[in-house]
């Protein structure tokens, strides 16, 4: 098993890593502060072909393969949370199901702007009743004619408050509960589409998270993506990719506070020494390292899986559950320590791990709680009947 990046990955890396030092990084402290979301630099990684890694270059994208959108987010997260969510969003929640599911027409229309970073994109399937039980949609969807006319709410959407084009659920059959839920791509500048403020949150807070109105809003049934009931199905399946860009983005932000711990240990000085030559922190850096690396591991992995699926069919729920609930846990862990080993200063934001330290919470909670992802491995491993994990 081969576990070495290709020369273009590495070569992609390394120019990302450039971007994210140079544009990004600068910016993540102040909006963090200010919640001011970074569309400017959304268009700016959109020209370097990051809003579309995996879509195929005939679709405006940069086609390449999974791992590669991996190491984006990972690097991209590695100097701000804010833009790996976003990134994260537009590619695997919005232009990825658009590519799988969606008709040539649609593609031109929706997918080309979509992964050239020249549109933007969001994901809104979670309502006020809807979270985990993401299948008990009350958002409602009528056919009219030659449209849909669209009623309901949804929260927590990120990228919201600055979306173009918006993919939307709605139920189409409610007596067919999750079979009766269909999937459109909604022009967010249509009448009745209507967005609160941005929410102040805890953390990522310059990800434009916003609440959706929409009050008799007509949709073509030109713009409906898939069949009539197959909503749920795309929602999910497109889930399983996402959840393998928030596994990156918890490496990313776990990296960043992983390299600031070890810093600071260096540069720190207690009874005499620098406090990198006592043993507890060289353990507490140790596994901090460790659990980085096993979470990339399983980050790619699950990459990996999704590549092979798209060649040979089937699914990769199991491999991107298991990489995102490792990935985010690893998260906490590593950014509770990072800020502990900074001790006072850490609390402080004169260092980026209180920053880490609230970014990395969302990880284990949006697509999909760490509870949902036991659930999903739990009914995977007795599915199977087996425990064949490897
Ligand atoms: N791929 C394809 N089909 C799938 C699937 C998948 N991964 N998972 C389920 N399905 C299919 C099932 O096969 C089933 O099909 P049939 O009707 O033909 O039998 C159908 O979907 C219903 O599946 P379940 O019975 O498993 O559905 P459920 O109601 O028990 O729900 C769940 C399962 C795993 C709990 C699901 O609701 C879930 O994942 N919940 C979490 C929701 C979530 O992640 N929300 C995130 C919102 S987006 C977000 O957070 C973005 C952001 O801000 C950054």
């Amino acid at each position: 098993m081969n576990l070495d990046l290709s020369e273009e990955q590495q070569l992609l890396q390394a120019s990302v890593r450039e971007f994210a030092e140079e544009v990004v990084r600068p910016q993540a402290a102040p909006i963090d502060q200010t919640g001011e979301f970074p569309r400017a630099t959304f268009a700016q990684a959109g020209e370097l072909g990051l809003a579309g890694v995996a879509v195929p270059t005939e679709w405006g994208g940069s086609g390449m393969d999974s791992v590669s959108y991996a190491i984006v987010i990972e690097e991209i997260s590695r100097t701000c949370a804010n833009m790996g969510v976003i990134l994260s969003v537009n590619n695997s929640l919005v232009c990825d199901p658009i590519e799988k599911f969606g008709n040539d027409d649609q593609k031109k229309r929706f997918l080309v702007p979509l992964a050239r970073g020249e549109k933007l994109g969001c994901f809104a399937l979670t309502e006020p009743d809807a979270g985990s039980d993401a299948g008990n949609q009350k958002t409602r969807a009528v056919l009219e004619g030659d449209h849909y006319r669209i009623t309901g709410q949804k929260v927590f959407i990120t990228c919201g408050s600055n979306a173009d084009l918006c993919l939307l659920f709605a139920m189409t059959s409610p007596e067919k509960k999750t079979r009766g839920i269909s999937a459109f791509v909604v022009d967010a500048s249509s009448p009745g589409f209507d967005r609160s403020r941005h929410q102040v949150k805890l953390g990522v807070n310059a990800s434009g998270t916003v609440e959706i109105f929409l009050t008799d809003v007509k949709v073509p049934v030109a713009d409906r993506l898939g069949a009539e009931g197959d909503g749920f199905k795309i929602a999910m399946s497109t889930l399983d990719g996402g959840r393998i860009g928030i596994a990156a983005q918890a490496v990313g932000i776990a990296q960043e506070a992983l390299e600031a711990a070890v810093a600071y240990a260096k540069a720190r000085k207690a009874f005499g020494r620098p406090i990198s030559d006592f043993q507890v922190l060289r353990f507490y850096l140790a596994d901090m390292a460790t659990e980085v690396d096993a979470a990339r591991l399983l980050t790619r992995k699950a990459a990996a899986a999704k590549d092979s699926t798209r060649k040979n069919g089937g699914r990769y729920s199991m491999e991107a559950a298991t990489a995102k609930l490792f990935a985010a846990e690893m998260a906490q862990r590593v950014t509770t320590k990072a800020l502990q080993i900074h001790g006072g200063y850490g609390y402080t934001k004169e260092y980026p791990v209180e920053r880490n330290f609230r970014d990395a919470r969302i990880t284990e909670i949006y697509e999909g709680t760490s509870e949902i992802h036991r659930l999903i491995i739990a009914r995977e491993i007795f599915k199977d009947a087996g425990l064949s994990i490897g």
